[in-house]
């Protein structure tokens, strides 16, 4: 589903935030991208979305070779895909709903098919009853979850996560990583970045731990 062959990414301002990376994931794992602040997450995440292009390596993804000069199938690419931020990016004078009945709208979807949509991914996140409610009565957990439900619309065998419990206390966390893991064992392939090593550790899902830009140690779950 992912591969990248020896991606290196320099920024315009030379600082180096992926150096040398390799690594293959295959459809249907869920895999942690660890690592401090400044390892290089974000990027790694930012590239396979099509937001960065690397400065050397190939990069393929959902069998598109993205890093191809000539590539310009950025709309497909995310249309396999969903991604999750840290900070929550939703419409704030919105209903639940809204939010999500607006973004199928704009990759379009018809009214009558997004109305259907708008409840069935709110469903899958346990949101079904918020829907009229303004995004501002929510907490920042249910929040999240509006955002995992948007990252869904296009129902994408590839889901991305860039610290989506970074703000979030240890019991909202813990409801977080139910979605994921459920929605991991209906077949989506997952790519979740956070550098919470206590998470980590609680899960046996593979580790890819990045440390100024190199992977230093890719292991197979944690040993307990
Ligand atoms: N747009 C950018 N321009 C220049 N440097 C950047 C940019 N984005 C990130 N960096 C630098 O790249 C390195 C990796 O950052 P990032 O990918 O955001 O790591 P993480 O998500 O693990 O915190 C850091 O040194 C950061 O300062
Ligand atoms: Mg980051």
């Amino acid at each position: 589903m992912i591969q990248m062959n020896h991606v290196f990414m320099t920024y315009p301002n030379q600082v180096s935030a992926l150096s040398d990376i390799t690594l293959e994931i295959s459809p249907g794992e869920f895999v942690f991208i660890a690592g401090p602040n400044g390892s290089g997450k974000t990027t790694l995440l930012r590239i396979l979305f099509g937001a960065e292009r690397p400065s050397r390596g190939e990069v393929v993804v959902n069998g598109m070779k993205i890093t191809e000069r000539r590539f310009n199938r950025v709309h497909s690419l995310r249309r396999t895909m969903g991604i999750v931020f840290q900070d929550v990016k939703l419409l704030r004078d919105r209903s639940v709903s809204e939010n999500i009945f607006f973004a199928l709208e704009v990759t379009g979807h018809s009214r009558t098919e997004a109305r259907r949509k708008t409840w069935e991914v709110l469903s899958r996140v346990g949101l079904q009853e918020r829907g009229r409610d303004s995004v501002l009565n929510l907490s920042f957990g249910e929040q999240q979850r509006v955002a995992i439900a948007r990252a869904l619309i296009n129902d994408p065998p590839l889901l991305l996560a860039d610290e989506p419990t970074g703000n979030l206390d240890a019991q909202v966390t813990t409801e977080v990583m139910e979605i994921f893991t459920s929605l991991h064992k209906k077949g989506t392939t997952v790519l979740f970045a956070t550098r919470d090593m206590d998470l980590i550790q609680r899960y046996p899902h593979r580790v890819v731990y990045l440390s100024e830009g190199k992977t230093v140690d890719v292991g197979k779950g944690i040993e307990r």
